[in-house]
């Protein structure tokens, strides 16, 4: 049997990707150095799907391990979601940054290839934008410029895999640039679990909401957009995790390819549009004051996240009402624990 190698299966993202293909039949062999994940995800991936995860602990440094996972495993594909991804850490601690989202991705590649499996699923970000030239951001608009390691790494590896494939035309490659993913699976087992303080807007809210934080900084109100706050392209965890299976089943489908996708919703939200959506989702209040800009944020992006929809026949179906539910229900139910 065929299965799909899914290296940082315990994240946020690689969590909720796990549930959506074991629902889809697909087998998965995982690995996770739980270095921002919990191995207790693996029994909730486990109690929502009723299925199970062939995992392994360790690094995907760890060119070792690598080889013995393809040797012991049938993989036919990889979804690459192994990586640090702190825009703040990133500017401290750079070499380490490069090392985890771009070394490890290498070594993967070159285990990859010694085994002739050709086929990945890639995470990378909008942040490969920098600041965007216009919105809604297509794929063809300009990389580049990006404020911070995290990012860079991000448009490093891009590169390495466009490299990669004019070198060797059987490799089939999908580079998913996501935007502001956020909410949590419908059964509060699973979500974003950031150790800490939260640096994003969304946990950030949540935890403000359940009264773990006592109000929330709105980073700047002197932006030019509508009501001077930061406008994202929000997207929840799930529908994004769907993209993956439609990515999949192009991959299977294709000879070959470097393809590239935005995954957004194409609709931005303003701060302030996030938290007045999240009291009234919630019946919950979200006390925030206006603060200074925070170093390195742009005033708006979103996506134009047509082509994924023409080419995979993906689209974003869940609402900004349900990824506001789902990543209270899911922050609740963690404080309870
Ligand atoms: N914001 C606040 N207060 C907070 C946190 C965030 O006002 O406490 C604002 C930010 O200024 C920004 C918006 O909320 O306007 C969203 O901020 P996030 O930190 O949630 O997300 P970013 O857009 O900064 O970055 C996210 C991911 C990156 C990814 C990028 C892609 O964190 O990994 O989206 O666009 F690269």
């Amino acid at each position: 049997m065929k299965k799909i190698f899914i290296t940082g299966c315990c994240g946020y993202i690689g969590s909720h990707t796990c549930v959506e293909l074991l629902d889809a039949g697909y087998e998965i062999v995982g690995l996770d150095n739980f270095s921002n994940s919990k191995p207790s995800v693996l029994e909730r991936i486990k109690k929502i799907t009723g299925k199970e995860i062939k995992f392994y602990e360790g690094d995907m440094l760890d060119k070792n391990l690598l080889e013995k996972i393809f040797n012991e495993n049938e993989i036919n594909m990889v979804m690459d979601f192994a990586a640090f991804k702190s825009v703040g850490d990133s500017v401290s601690k750079p070499i380490e940054y490069y090392i985890d989202n771009v070394s490890s991705v290498l070594t993967l590649l070159s285990v990859m290839k010694e085994h002739n499996i050709k086929s990945l699923i890639f995470s990378s970000s909008a942040t490969v934008y920098g600041t965007p030239e216009f919105v809604p951001i297509t794929e063809e608009s300009k990389t580049g410029g990006t404020t911070n390691p995290y990012g860079t790494s991000k448009l490093f590896v891009e590169q390495i895999l466009k490299d990669l494939y004019k070198s060797d035309n059987d490799w089939k490659i999908c580079i998913f640039r996501y935007f502001n993913p956020i909410g949590a699976h419908q059964s509060g087992l699973i979500g974003e679990e950031p150790n800490g303080k939260p640096a994003n807007l969304m946990p950030y809210i949540s935890m403000v909401a359940t009264k773990e934080l006592e109000y929330l900084s709105v980073f700047g109100d002197d932006y030019d957009t509508k009501d001077g706050t930061g406008i994202r392209d929000y997207i929840h965890v799930v529908d994004l995790a769907r993209a993956h299976i439609k990515g999949a089943e192009k991959l299977n489908k294709e000879k070959s390819g470097l393809f590239i996708y935005n995954l957004g919703t194409g609709e931005g939200y303003s701060v302030l549009d996030m938290i007045h959506a999240f009291e009234n989702a919630n019946h919950v209040s979200v006390p925030y004051k206006i603060e200074a800009r925070r170093p390195g944020d742009i005033a708006e992006c979103f996506a134009d996240s047509s082509k994924a929809e023409k080419e995979l026949n993906w689209k974003a179906t869940l609402t900004l009402e349900d990824m506001c539910k789902d990543a209270y229900n899911f922050t609740k139910n963690r404080k309870e624990k």
